[in-house]
C-alpha cells in the first residue's frame, strides 16, 4: 500500500448563471457536484468524461486554483481545502499543474530559462547561477537541447512548448502533477511523445498524476485507475485493467464502446452503443439518476431513485441501480 498524496471528499462547486437585484446567485450550475478521489506514491489517476462533466473544475479544485463551496481536500495528509497566502504557496512546491495549452502559463516575452526557472525565483531556491545549472537540467530532462533555453515560446513548436510547461512544473519538485488535457491541442505524434514523457517523468521518482482527458484511449494505456465523471459526478471508479475489461456502469460502457482496440477480430465483434441526446442542463440535472434520460438500460425506477456511488468490490465503485441490487455491500462512504 503506497502513501496517500492527495485525498478528496464531497467536493462541490457552483458556478453562478442568475443573480438578484442585491447580486446574490438565485442559480447556479453544478460543475462538480459531490467528488471523491485518492492519489497514492507514484500512482496515475485519470478522470474521464464528456465536455461538461466537471473535469476541469474538479482538478482545478484538487489543485486549489479553485476553493471548493463544500468538501475537503488533504495534501500529505494536511488539510488545504481553505488555505490562503503563504500556506497556498507552500502547496505550490509540492503540487503542480499543466494545461491542455502551454501558452496559458508561459509569457510569449519571456525566454524558456525565465520560464523553467520563475517557480524557483518565486519561492527563492538557489542562487542565479544555480537556476541556470537546473534550468538546462529540467530542459533536459524533457528531451529538449539546453540551447534553447533564451528562446521565446512562439519559436517553438506545440509540442516543445508543453515541454517548457512541463519543466517549469517540475522545478519545485512537485509530489503531485495535475495534468488538465495536456496533450490534446497536439498533433498525434507529439500527443505520445508527450505522454511518454510524463511517464517517464513518474518512473520511480514516486510523483503522483491527475490525468485529466475526454479521451478514453489516453487514459487507458497511463494510468493505474480511473474515475469517471458524469454531470459534474463520479459514476464509475476502479483499477484501470479492470474497468475497461468490464465496465460496470452504462456511461462507462459507451464511452468505452467508442474506443477502437488493437485486435481485429475483436474490434469487428465489439459493439458500438451510441449515447441518445446530448448530456442535460448541469443547472436543472434531472430526477433520479442523472444519466437516465441518455441510458440504454434505464428502468422506471431510474426516475425516482437517485444512486449513490457504492462500493462493487475490489476497489470498484458505481452508481447505478442495476448493479445496486447485485453485489453491493457497504456504503458510499470511505473512511
Ligand atoms: N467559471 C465558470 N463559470 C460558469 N460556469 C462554469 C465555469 N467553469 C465551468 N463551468 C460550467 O461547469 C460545467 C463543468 O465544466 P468543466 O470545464 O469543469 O467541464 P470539463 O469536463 O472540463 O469539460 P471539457 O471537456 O469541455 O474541458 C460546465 O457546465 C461549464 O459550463
Ligand atoms: S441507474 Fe438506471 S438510468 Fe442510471 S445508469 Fe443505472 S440503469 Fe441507467
Ligand atoms: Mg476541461
Amino acid at each position: 500500500m503506497t502513501a496517500t498524496l492527495l485525498s478528496a471528499r464531497g467536493l462541490r462547486k457552483s458556478f453562478p448563471i442568475a443573480r438578484n437585484l442585491l447580486g446574490r446567485p438565485t442559480s447556479g450550475v453544478r460543475a462538480v457536484d459531490g467528488v471523491d478521489l485518492d492519489l497514492g506514491e507514484g500512482e496515475t489517476v485519470g478522470v474521464v468524461g464528456e465536455s461538461g462533466s466537471g473535469k476541469s473544475t474538479a482538478g482545478r479544485l484538487l489543485a486549489r486554483l479553485d476553493t471548493p463551496d463544500a468538501g475537503r481536500i488533504e495534501l500529505e495528509g494536511r488539510d488545504i481545502t481553505g488555505v490562503r497566502g503563504r500556506e497556498l504557496k507552500r502547496v505550490r512546491r509540492r503540487l503542480q499543474v499543466i494545461f491542455q495549452d502551454p501558452y496559458g502559463s508561459l509569457d510569449p516575452t519571456k525566454t524558456v530559462e525565465h520560464a523553467v526557472t520563475e517557480p524557483l525565483v518565486v519561492h527563492r531556491v538557489g542562487s542565479r547561477a544555480d537556476r541556470a545549472d537546473r534550468a538546462s537540467e529540467l530542459l533536459v530532462q524533457v528531451a529538449l537541447d539546453p540551447s534553447l533555453a533564451q528562446r521565446y515560446p512562439d519559436e517553438l513548436s506545440g509540442g516543445q512548448r508543453q515541454r517548457v510547461a512541463i519543466a517549469r512544473a517540475m522545478a519545485l519538485s512537485p509530489r503531485v502533477l495535475v495534468a488538465d488535457e495536456p496533450t490534446s491541442a497536439l498533433d498525434l505524434s507529439t500527443r505520445s511523445e508527450i505522454l511518454n514523457l510524463l511517464l517517464e517523468l513518474q518512473d520511480g521518482s514516486g510523483l503522483g498524476t491527475v490525468l485529466i482527458s475526454h479521451d478514453f484511449a489516453t487514459v487507458r494505456h497511463l494510468t493505474h485507475r480511473i474515475v469517471v465523471m458524469y454531470l459534474g459526478r463520479v459514476v464509475e471508479e476502479g483499477e484501470t485493467a479492470a474497468l475497461v475489461a468490464e465496465p460496470l456502469h452504462p456511461y462507462t460502457r459507451a464511452l468505452l464502446s467508442a474506443v477502437p482496440v488493437p485486435d481485429p477480430a475483436r474490434q469487428r465483434g465489439r459493439e458500438r452503443i451510441v449515447l441518445r441526446g446530448e448530456q442535460p442542463d448541469p443547472a436543472a440535472p434531472p430526477s433520479g439518476c442523472r444519466f437516465r434520460g441518455r441510458c440504454p438500460q434505464a428502468m422506471p425506477r431510474c426516475a425516482e431513485t437517485d444512486p449513490a456511488l457504492l462500493d462493487a468490490g475490489n476497489g470498484r465503485r458505481v452508481a447505478c441501480l442495476l448493479h445496486h441490487d447485485e453485489h453491493m455491500a457497504t456504503t458510499s462512504a470511505r473512511p
